[in-house]
C-alpha cells in the first residue's frame, strides 16, 4: 500500500490525475490494447477530471483507446437527471475528451432487469480484459462505490440499498430534501474492484478522516468496505492533509518521508 499526502484537494488532484495521466501514456494503448480505466463519482474526483481535461486540451493525453467502466449509478433516477451519474460522467468529463461513447460503460439504474444488467457490466470488463486501475471515492462511513457497511467483500456488481448515512450525504445534491434521494444503486463490487490490477483511492478533508484511519491503520473489516484494499497488492490511497487527522503522526511521517524519497528514485514521480 501507498499512502501519498499532499498539502491540500488541489495538489492532491493534480497527483491523481498526472498519475492517470501518466499510466495510460506508459500503456501507450492501441486499438489492439485498451487502457481500461475504473471511475467514481462524487464532489472528490472533480478536481482530478479538471485536470485529465486540461492535459487533453494541452495534448498531453488521449482517451481515444481508452475504455472506461463506472463504479455506481441510482436505480429508478432517469438518465437525464441532472444528478444521475450519467450526467456527472458527461457534463464533467467526457464531453470534454476524446473518449469514444461507446467505450464509456456506466450501468443503466433502469434497466428492466436489474440483476442482469449487473451481471451483463461483469462481463463487459471481463470482455475487456479486467481493469488496469481502477480510481475509487469514498463515502465519509468508509463505503467504496455503494458498498454499504457490512457489504461483503468479495461482492460482485448488484443492486444495493443505500444506508441512512449514504442519503443524508448525498441529499446535498437534491436540494437537501431526503426524500428525493434514491434509496438504491447498482454498484460494482468490492470483489470487482480488487480485481483491478491497481487501484487508487481518492480520499480528502477532515470529514473522512475517520474513513482512513479505518482504512489503513484498523483491520480488514466489512464495515469499513475500503478497508479490503490493504489487502491488494497494488494500492494507492491518495489524500490531503486534512484527511490525516485521525492517523498516528508516526504513519504519517513514515509516508511522507517514503514519497520524498520516492520522488528523487522513481521516473514517474519525476513526471510530476
Ligand atoms: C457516493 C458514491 C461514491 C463516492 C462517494 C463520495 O457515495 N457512490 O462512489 O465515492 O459518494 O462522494 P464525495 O466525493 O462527494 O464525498
Amino acid at each position: 500500500m501507498r499512502l501519498v499526502i499532499l498539502e491540500d484537494y488541489d495538489l492532491a488532484s493534480e497527483w491523481a490525475a498526472k498519475y492517470i495521466r501518466n499510466r495510460i501514456v506508459q500503456a501507450r494503448p492501441s486499438a489492439d490494447r485498451y487502457f481500461t480505466l475504473g471511475l467514481p463519482t462524487g464532489s472528490t474526483p472533480l478536481g482530478c477530471y479538471k485536470k485529465l481535461i486540461e492535459y487533453y486540451k494541452n495534448g498531453d493525453i488521449s482517451f481515444k483507446y481508452v475504455k472506461t467502466f463506472n463504479m455506481d449509478e441510482y436505480v429508478g433516477l432517469p438518465r437525464d437527471h441532472p444528478e444521475s451519474y450519467h450526467s456527472y460522467m458527461w457534463n464533467n468529463f467526457f464531453k470534454h475528451i476524446d473518449i469514444n461513447p461507446a467505450n464509456a460503460h456506466i450501468l443503466d439504474g433502469n434497466a428492466a432487469d436489474l440483476q442482469k444488467e449487473c451481471d451483463t457490466f461483469e462481463q463487459k470488463i471481463a470482455d475487456a480484459g479486467g481493469i488496469d486501475l481502477f480510481v475509487g471515492g469514498i463515502g465519509p462511513d468508509g463505503h467504496i462505490a455503494f458498498n454499504e457497511p457490512g457489504s461483503s467483500l468479495v461482492s460482485r456488481t448488484r443492486v444495493k440499498t443505500l444506508a441512512q448515512d449514504t442519503i443524508l450525504a448525498n441529499a446535498r445534491f437534491f436540494g437537501n430534501d431526503l426524500s428525493k434521494v434514491p434509496t438504491m444503486t447498482l454498484t460494482v463490487g468490492v470483489g470487482t474492484v480488487m480485481d483491478a490490477r491497481e487501484v487508487m483511492i481518492l480520499i480528502t478533508g477532515a470529514h473522512k478522516a475517520f474513513a482512513l484511519y479505518k482504512a489503513i491503520e484498523e483491520g480488514v473489516n466489512h464495515m469499513w468496505t475500503v478497508s479490503a484494499f490493504q489487502q491488494h497488492p497494488r494500492t494507492i490511497f491518495v489524500c490531503d492533509e486534512d484527511a490525516t487527522l485521525e492517523l498516528r503522526v508516526k504513519t504519517v511521517k513514515y509516508f511522507k518521508e517514503f514519497g520524498a524519497f520516492d520522488r528523487l528514485k522513481s521516473w514517474e514521480w519525476n513526471l510530476l
